[in-house]
């Protein structure tokens, strides 16, 4: 049984920047209801691995097609959400420390650039979907985009990803109406840096 991350934040916990009933709302329906539908859909597949990378990186595994749609949208929803919700903090480090921070440098220059990146890419996503930074097999780091609850492991791109930007509407319309823009800041302002930089020394 997958379960969802528990949070090292009260839902308040990210205000002003992300307010408390859309940290509610989309924690404990849509991510609760991503998880429980994952849990479901490999049931009825009669998949009991406990390794949600490994599921998700192997869907043509899975034969059945309303099951692996199933899968890929649900455990996508699942994966990406704990990815999302594990990296923001109430005190959150404005800065990559370490490894990460030298590694950010040489690929993109700065951490602002970076974040010009992932902003273009979140801004440009047209409809529902992500925006990514991930670690390469080799250790180095890529940006990126996809739609829906797919990512860089469902699109078997070899890459994990450690740092998610959430742009369904459903991360922002409450407090942002249709300004994701004015969210895209606001998501910056509630990243911990400190445990994206843990989650790179850790995956590299
Ligand atoms: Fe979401």
């Amino acid at each position: 049984m997958f379960e969802q991350i528990t949070l090292d934040y009260g839902y308040d916990g990210l205000e002003p920047h992300i307010d408390a009933l859309t940290v509610e709302t989309h924690y404990a329906k849509h991510h609760a209801t991503y998880t429980t539908n994952f849990n479901k859909a490999l049931e009825k597949a009669g998949i009991d691995s406990t390794d949600a990378v490994s599921i998700l990186a192997n869907l043509d595994s899975v034969k059945d097609e309303a099951d692996r749609n199933a899968i890929r949208n649900n455990g996508g929803g699942y994966f990406n959400h704990n990815l999302y919700f594990e990296n923001f903090s109430s005190n959150p480090a404005k800065e990559p420390v370490g490894e990460l921070k030298a590694k950010i440098d040489e690929t993109f220059g700065s951490l602002d650039a970076l974040k010009e990146k992932l902003t273009a890419l979140a801004t440009g996503q047209f409809g529902s979907g992500w925006a990514w930074l991930s670690v390469t097999p080799s250790g180095d780091l890529v940006v990126s985009s996809s739609a829906n609850q797919d990512n860089p492991i469902s699109l078997c791109t070899g890459n994990i990803p450690i740092l998610a930007l959430d742009v369904w509407e459903h991360a922002y319309y409450l407090k942002y109406k249709n300004l994701r823009g004015d969210y895209i800041k606001a998501f910056f302002e509630a990243l911990d840096w400190e445990k994206v930089s843990r989650k790179y020394s850790e995956l590299k």
